[in-house]
């Protein structure tokens, strides 16, 4: 593990070569949000120095892990159904262990062990560089529970494994937990505070990535214009920073800037960006860089002033749209997408409209909707009752992704007779015969093969589309090729 960790450091290669002598083999599966997806890279990480390769096969596995999910209700009964089938694999396989990682892991710590019998380990987001120890203890046949958050693990010091990779696009996350208190969210609690991690480990990750033959990078956080490096610490301490540390400290532009310039022909995306902490500084670094995607994922969870002020989102609906119209001034074809929750408790009729009425404004590009569910422990949880009656949730649901499928498609047909540069990421789901990749924007663009290949930046001529899918033909390489 030591090697890996220096290797890091560096900005070395990554962390593949501790593997010819391993000999057990992790099983790792991967629910809810990038983050896990890429917390799992560096699990993944940890235990290669600890003798375990990773296998896609879960019948081979000496230890399974699973990542998991609490942010609705029904992420976790899905994680509940995977220990049932992972109970039926143990019965052949008596001597696999199994731990729970992640968010229901913190949520429900030593209650998983009893709750559910097969489970040997019990890790929280912060507890990674604990899994030599905990697995030391479940190999002697004790359980082991590791659910501490910290003031200051962003495990900037782990190169990560890259776990099913396209070897073309890459996930680095940028800052740990989250501060805002969303009233409805999980998240604060499973995650703890937040903190950022160091630039210089960023830049090097990203540096690394390059080398490895990856073009494209997501830098991931819950609420990525919140990050600030001053030295390390967390967000909310920045006022006991020396004059020196504020003076020097790197906020998220200053970061895009850094990271654009270390690798300028490497695409850069970034998510999530909450609207109350997004700055037009950061708008403006995005303009002044070519490889710095034109496109914002902007949840606003709900178009009533009344409703958000309840959801403790502090921002109000005058300032979204604001904030929109100054986006679209910087950058006129920046793609925009939302996450919005219906069926909140006390929303009437009157504020769904504000709702519907807010996307009609914004006609965003693509968006991820869902229907409240109350997380115990949660500011609406204590405070407000689940009120609102699961068909009129639905119902409301439904009307929002219909009317979000039409604006998909008036957005999709919008690139229709454009030539687009297009980062292939692999071949398309349904056809052997084509590419898939995406435009700046975020757009998936399909396309015939011909001699090109994955990695590769080509200029797409766009002649068709449905509502979430661009259809093509490549009329060449792009110069950023
Ligand atoms: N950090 C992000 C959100 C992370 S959670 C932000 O700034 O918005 C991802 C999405 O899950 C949220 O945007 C929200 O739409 C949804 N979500 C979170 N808690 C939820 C709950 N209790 N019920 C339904 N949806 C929820
Ligand atoms: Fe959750 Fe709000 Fe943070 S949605 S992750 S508390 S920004």
């Amino acid at each position: 593990m030591e090697k890996v960790i220096d290797e890091s450091v560096q900005g070395a290669a990554l962390a593949l070569d501790t593997k010819e002598n391993n000999t057990r083999k992790l099983y790792i599966e991967s629910y809810g949000c990038q983050m896990n997806f890429s917390d799992s890279e560096i699990v993944a990480s940890i235990l290669a120095g600890e003798g375990f390769n990773t296998t896609q096969e879960l019948q081979e596995a000496d230890l399974v892990l699973v990542n998991t999910c609490s942010i609705r209700e029904k992420a976790e009964t899905t994680v509940r159904k995977r220990l049932e089938k992972f109970n039926a694999v143990k019965k052949t396989r008596p001597h696999m262990k199994v731990g729970v990682l992640g968010c229901m892991a913190e949520r429900l710590k030593n209650k998983l062990l009893e709750e559910e019998k097969i489970v040997d380990m019990v890790v929280g987001p912060d507890a990674y560089k604990d899994l030599p120890n905990l697995i030391q203890e479940i190999d002697e046949g004790r359980s082991a529970v590791n659910v501490i958050l910290s003031k200051d693990e962003t495990y900037g010091d782990v190169a990560p494994v890259r776990l099913n990779s396209n070897g073309v696009t890459a996930f680095v996350s940028i800052t740990r937990g989250c501060d805002n208190m969303c009233t409805f969210c999980v998240v604060p609690f499973t995650r703890g505070r937040e903190r950022s991690r160091d630039p210089q480990s960023i830049v090097s990750e990203v540096n690394s990535l390059w080398e490895n033959g990856y073009k494209e990078v997501t830098l991931l956080g819950q609420n990525v214009d919140s990050y600030l490096w001053y030295g390390g610490g967390l967000k909310k301490d920045i006022d006991k920073a020396t004059e020196m540390q504020k003076a020097t400290a790197v906020n998220f532009s200053g970061l895009l800037q850094l990271v654009a310039e270390a690798q300028p022909k490497m695409r850069i995306r970034f998510s999530t960006s909450n609207p109350q902490d997004m700055t037009l500084d950061v708008v403006t670094t995005m303009a002044k860089f070519n490889n710095i995607c034109n496109y914002i994922h902007l949840p606003v969870q709900s178009g009533s002033d009344r409703i958000l002020k309840a959801m403790n989102r502090l921002h109000t609906r005058a300032e979204y749209k604001k904030l929109i119209d100054d986006i679209r001034k910087i950058i006129p074809d920046c793609a925009i997408s939302q996450d919005m929750i219906t069926g909140f408790p006390t929303e009437t009729e009157e504020d769904h409209q504000d709702t519907l009425s807010l996307m009609e404004f914004v006609k965003y590009d693509y968006g991820f909707m869902f229907g409240y569910s109350e997380r115990p422990g949660t500011m609406a949880a204590r405070k407000l009752e689940d009120d609102i009656p699961e068909p009129v949730k639905k119902k409301r649901l439904q009307e929002i992704i219909a009317l979000q499928l039409q604006h998909s498609l008036y957005r999709t047909r919008l690139h229709v007779g454009k030539t687009e540069e297009v980062l292939i990421e692999g071949p398309s789901k349904k056809s052997d015969a084509h590419w898939m990749g995406r435009n700046s924007q975020n757009t998936v663009v399909v396309f015939p093969k011909e001699n090109y290949k994955a990695g590769e930046f080509v200029n797409v001529k766009i002649n068709d589309c449905t509502s979430a899918t661009l259809l093509g033909k490549a009329v060449g390489y792009s110069e950023n090729n």
